[in-house]
């Protein structure tokens, strides 16, 4: 390969999404996907105190800038889970607008499952709004199972209450991949 066809493939076969840990640093950030996903969104501080919290932990996706071109790493969404024991919990998941349904919250699931697996965490719990069918479709994909309901657990902007799925993972620890 010539240098110069070096560096076109250097500049231009970067990685479309990649994950880091989520950070204090990251906070700026991940409050301004939140605010595109939730009405009740979260500030910087907010999440800072969610990532203190005794087990918690988190991921934060972007698409890596073209440094030849001086762009600037895109965020696409993060994904921020609480841990306790055997047991983890998905807080929040939330992916930008402009990047949804282009892979990027499977690629947020999966740095979450190589963490429990490495954390020997089996069980993954979450709550979703009932009418939320894209993260419901996104979950059932990863093997999660509605295992109940809580009540007009919801209250929108409108005054409408809707109803909680309460989901886990059912396969547990062989899905995670470490207990088979
Ligand atoms: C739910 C959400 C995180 C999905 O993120 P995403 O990056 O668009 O999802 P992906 O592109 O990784 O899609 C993975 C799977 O999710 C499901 N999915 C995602 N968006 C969907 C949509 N609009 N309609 C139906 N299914 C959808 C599909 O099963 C998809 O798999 P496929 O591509 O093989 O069809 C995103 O829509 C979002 O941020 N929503 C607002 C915040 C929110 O509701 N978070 C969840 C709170 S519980």
């Amino acid at each position: 390969m010539s240098p110069s066809a070096q560096r076109d493939y250097a500049t231009t076969q970067r990685p479309q999404i990649a994950v880091v840990p989520l950070t204090a640093a990251f906070a700026e950030v991940a409050s301004a996907l939140h605010e595109e996903g939730f009405e009740d969104c979260w500030d910087a501080d907010a999440i800072i105190r969610l990532l203190d919290v005794p087990g918690a932990f988190g991921f934060l996706a972007f698409r890596p800038g073209n440094e030849a071109n001086h762009d600037k790493d895109e965020p696409l969404g993060f994904v921020l889970i609480q841990s306790v024991l055997d047991e983890a919990e998905i807080v929040t998941i939330v992916v930008g607008r402009q990047a949804r349904q282009s892979g990027v919250a499977r690629k947020l699931l999966s740095a979450v499952f190589d963490r429990l697996r490495d954390k020997r965490i089996g069980r993954l719990l979450l709550e979703v709004a009932e009418d939320n069918a894209p993260a419901i479709a996104l979950y059932l994909q990863y093997g999660f199972e509605e295992v109940g309901r809580r009540k007009n657990y919801y209250r929108r902007k409108s005054g409408r209450e809707v109803d909680a799925l309460v989901m886990e993972h059912t396969h547990g620890h062989c899905v995670l991949g470490w207990g088979d």
